[in-house]
This record gives structure tokens, sequence and C-alpha cells, in this order.
């Protein structure tokens, strides 16, 4: 029975499976996006100072008495991200799971149309009505919320676009939702720890009122900030919302106390951390000039079409001692396939020379 669905994902050349990055390669790969996943000086300094209360959570945070570790965290977090309250879930998945599927039935939700998996499945699991609208427009959003005046809205959309690399058109979606008194939830996975001042997400860059009832904010702590975790950034009602109603929070073990260690280390090593993020920007400007590479974020892309295609440059460039990730239906269009590549803090203008050299 599953074979045949096995077999089907082979043929098309859309067989995915699990491999260990060879050390030996440069990665442009993953999204650690500032190098800290692999900082040996970040890794020793904090195994040096972790002292967990606890090596498990052991039960779900409705459980009283074993996460005073997690309480202190959010708070930290919150004042850090300026926002009222915040919330951790193991992921970023669960995070955008716990809000969507949560989000009473009066709602209507607006979503972008190239909005991530997550998102997309999040949303699917809410009795809400929804709407998708084109991919960045402002335009299109703007007609169809003056067809739904009644209700309340929450409107979504990725702050930088992980498959293409594009930001958001995050001010005009925030003027839209504040004319239209909707929510704006903006999911910050890949501009946390890289935009804004100290890696406070794009949201921070762009001037957004932080701490504003109607904005609500997904901070991944598994991207740059090299760890794991999903920290949901809003108003204290909108937390206690979730507390009451978000099950992927209610009913799921709450995040090990070793990873809230490191979430809080992190914010204390933030003066560490924002050097890393200083040079990757500096890496990113070079870019530009000696390049023309024209991303507005990290993240670059080849489109190759065929997806048979993609997998050969990949193999190629694995050659070449460059490892860099294909992208492929169902996660982008049918015959859209694209090679994605990360440019990182750590990364010599060497390698990512070697890599323009056979990706142009
Ligand atoms: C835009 C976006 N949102 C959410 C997620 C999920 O976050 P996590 O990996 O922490 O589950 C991802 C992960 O790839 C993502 O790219």
């Amino acid at each position: 029975m599953f074979e045949s669905y096995n077999f089907k994902r082979q043929d098309q050349n859309l067989w995915r499976e699990l491999k260990i990055l060879d050390s030996d390669l440069v990665d442009f790969c993953t999204n650690d996006y500032l190098g800290l996943s692999q900082d040996e000086d970040y890794k020793k300094s904090f195994l040096k100072e972790l002292r967990p209360a606890s090596m498990g959570a052991s039960s779900s945070r409705l459980v009283p008495g074993l996460s005073q570790r997690h309480f202190e965290y959010e708070k930290q977090a919150a004042l850090f991200f300026k926002s009222e309250q915040s919330l951790l879930f193991c992921s970023g998945f669960q995070a955008n799971l716990g809000f969507f599927s949560s989000l009473p039935a009066e709602f209507k939700i607006f979503s972008d149309q190239n909005n991530h998996a997550s998102l997309i499945q999040a949303i699917s699991l809410s009795a809400c009505s929804k709407t998708i609208f084109k991919h960045n427009s402002i335009e299109d959003l703007e007609t169809l919320l003056e067809e739904e005046v009644e209700g309340p809205k929450v409107i979504v959309i990725e702050s930088v676009y992980s498959m293409e690399g594009l930001q958001t058109r995050l001010k005009d979606f925030w003027s839209l939702a504040l004319k239209h008194d909707a929510f704006l939830y903006v999911d910050e996975a890949h501009s946390s720890g890289v935009f804004g001042e100290q890696g406070r997400g794009l949201s921070e860059e762009m001037g957004l009122d932080l701490d504003h009832p109607k904005l609500i904010r997904m901070h991944g702590m598994g991207k740059a900030w090299a760890s794991q975790g999903g920290l949901i950034c809003a108003s204290q009602t909108v937390i206690n919302f979730l507390i009451n109603h978000a099950k992927s929070f209610i009913y799921s073990t709450g995040v090990s106390p070793l990873v809230v260690e490191q979430l809080s280390y992190n914010l204390e090593q933030i003066h560490f951390i924002d050097q890393k993020r200083l040079k990757l920007w500096s890496l990113l400007q070079s870019l530009k000039l000696e390049f023309c590479f024209a991303s507005e974020s990290p993240i670059g892309i080849k489109l190759l079409g065929a997806e048979e295609k993609a997998i050969q440059m990949q193999m190629q460039l694995e050659k070449q001692g460059l490892v860099v990730g294909v992208m492929r239906w169902p996660t982008v269009a049918r015959d859209q396939a694209v090679v994605r590549y990360v440019v990182k803090a750590h990364h010599s203008l060497q390698d990512i020379k070697n890599l323009f050299k056979f990706i142009n």
C-alpha cells in the first residue's frame, strides 16, 4: 500500500530522504544564518554556564510546579521583543498550529498565497472562513477586505518568505490591518535574529508598534537563534486566550528546560550574537556591491524549473564541496523547482565566489 506512494514520489523526482551534512562541505543549505549552531566559543561558554533546574519539562505547562524558568524566559523574551507578553511553544509549527486551530469561528482569515506549509496546515484546521490573497499584494488584500466588512479579521503573512528571500511589504500590511481593524499575524521565522535592532525581527526594523494589541508575531527559535521553539509575542489577552485554547500548547509536554536555558542565554549574550548579525549584513553588503546579489535577505534562489535539473545542479555543487537546498513540489509549485542557498555570517567571500561561479 505505502510502496506505491513511495514509488510515485521517486518516479516524479520528488523523493525525500534524510541525509547527514558532510562536515567537509560548505553549508549553504541550513537556516543557521548567524553560524551560531556551529560556533565553538558559543557552545563552550553556554555549556559551561548550563545549570538546568530539571532535565525535562515532564508535563504540559498547565500542570503546575516545574516550569519556573519558562515563565522567567517568557517575561525576558517579551521585554526583548517589546511585546506585552510571550508564550513559548515547542516549535514554530506548533505555535502556528496552536494559534490558528484555536481561533474562534467568527474570525475571517486572510492568508498570503505563498505562506509556509505550517501556516497552511494550521489554517486548514481552523473553523474560520479563509481567503487567500495574491502573494505580497496589498491591492488584492484591500479589495478582499472591503468585501468583508463584518466580524473580526486576521491577516497572515511571513516577514521574509523562505523560499524566495523576499521581504513582505510589512509597513503597508500593518497600515491596512489598522485601517480595517484587523489583527496582523507575522511569522518571523526567517527574520528573527537577522533583522531589526539586535535581531528583534522585521516588524521592529520597519517601525511597527510592537506592543500594539492587534499585532501578533511568531518568532522562530530554530533558525538564526540556533535553538528550538516558536515564541508568540502578543498582548496578555491573546496569550491568555492561547493558554486556554491552543491545543498544541495545552496537550504537549513543555519545551525542555535545557532549551529554555539556551534561549535565555541567547538574550543574555545578545552583544556577542549581535556581532555575528552585523558580520552577516556586512557580508551581504559586499555581495551586493561585488556580485549584484539582489536578495533582500540572506536567502538566494536559482530557478531551474524541472525537478530533475535542480537535483542535478545540487549534485554538481556537492562535487565542488558546496551544499545547497533543492525546493520542489509541494514546497513550491510544480515545475518551479529552485536551488536555494543561504548566506551565513561565517562564510568567507571565497566560499560564496565558488558558489556563484557554478550557480550563475
Ligand atoms: C516561515 C516558517 N514558519 C514556521 C516554520 C516552522 O518553524 P519550526 O521549524 O520551529 O517548527 C518554518 C520552518 O521551516 C518556517 O520556515
